[in-house]
């Protein structure tokens, strides 16, 4: 059984369906309860439809009924670390806190830890949101 966030985006990383770009991704999440969750990115013919290794992981989190992650983990076979883009920065922050950690790294060895903060300042959240009604 797969114990390490690492391992479980490498493993996951093997089943991405990247037939256009070639570009492999995997993601694990750690969850509030421990749990691991998974995904890759799944591309499709209609390029818009594709969808990130990031989102896959997170829906499979929310799916198990939970809501809260506390750790991320993201590997690509790239020459540097893959940072996750805009749209999974703002996914990954509706459920992580500030100063989670996301770690990403290359299947040749390098690694990056940076935290949600980091990758997302000035982040559009709750708090701008005024209650109506
Ligand atoms: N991709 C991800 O899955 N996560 C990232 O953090 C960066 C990009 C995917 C989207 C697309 O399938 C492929 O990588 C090339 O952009």
């Amino acid at each position: 059984m797969v114990e390490s966030l690492s391992e479980a985006a490498a493993e996951v990383r093997q089943n991405a369906h990247a037939p256009y770009s070639n570009f492999k991704v995997g993601a694990a999440l750690r969850a509030a309860s421990g749990k691991i969750y998974v995904g890759c990115n799944v591309e499709n013919v209609a390029y818009p439809q594709g969808t990130c290794a990031e989102a896959g992981a997170i829906a499979a989190m929310v799916a198990a009924g939970e809501t809260e992650l506390v750790k991320v983990h993201v590997i690509a076979d790239a020459p540097m670390p893959v940072t996750p883009c805009g749209g999974c920065r703002q996914k990954l922050a509706e459920f992580g806190r500030g100063v989670t950690p996301v770690t990403m790294s290359t299947t040749r060895g390098e690694s990056m830890t940076m935290t949600l903060d980091e990758l997302l300042p000035g982040a559009f959240n709750t708090a701008h949101i005024e209650p109506k009604g």
